[in-house]
């Protein structure tokens, strides 16, 4: 199980150069509503994270297991992995001052490695087929697009 890990962006312009990847807990609850209250694009993938108070869906997603990266008091991204003992659905979600930084990888690489942990047998994601990032994101880490070229899976 990972503790946490720190990350050193390769954004030396910015002064949130050091991040930490670790697993969510109760008390990271009000840092996660207001990532969410500021993210955007609200409603992104299939619409997610909700355009209005995200304590409803974070509140169902607490139930299984979460990771955030965290900046200080900040939390800038957020995982989940939605298993039903056998298979997981994964979310990502990293806040747009964060993208492009390595950190939705980083996140979806402990999804796999928790799904691992859970010995589940495959996981697989859902969303829009222009939301490019996430599918190339996706095919990077080996998932293979579904019949429905909105899904991606990934046998474990
Ligand atoms: C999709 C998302 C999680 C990616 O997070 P990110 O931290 O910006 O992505 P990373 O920096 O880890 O990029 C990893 C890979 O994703 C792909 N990728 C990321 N951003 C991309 C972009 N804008 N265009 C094309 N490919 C992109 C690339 O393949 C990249 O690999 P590379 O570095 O070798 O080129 C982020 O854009 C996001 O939160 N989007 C809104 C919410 C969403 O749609 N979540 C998906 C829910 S299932």
């Amino acid at each position: 199980m990972i503790a946490q890990e720190t990350i050193t962006t390769t954004a030396p312009e910015t002064t949130d150069a050091v991040l930490t990847l670790r697993r969510a807990s109760p008390d990271d609850r009000g840092a996660l509503i207001a990532m969410y209250l500021d993210f955007e694009p609200k409603g992104a993938c299939l619409g997610l994270p909700p355009r209005k108070e995200p304590q409803l869906w974070l509140d169902n997603l607490s139930a299984f297991p979460n990771f955030v990266v965290v900046s200080g008091s900040r939390i800038v991204a957020h995982a989940a992995l939605c298993d039903d003992g056998e298979s997981a659905e994964v979310a990502v979600f990293v806040h747009q001052d964060f993208r492009n930084r390595c950190l939705g990888k980083r996140l979806l690489v402990e999804l796999i490695d928790e799904a691992r942990r859970k010995r589940l047998k495959r996981i697989w994601g859902m969303t829009e087929l222009d939301n490019v990032p996430m599918l190339r994101l996706a095919r990077s880490l080996g998932f293979s697009p579904g019949a429905d070229p909105r899904e991606f899976f990934l046998t474990l």
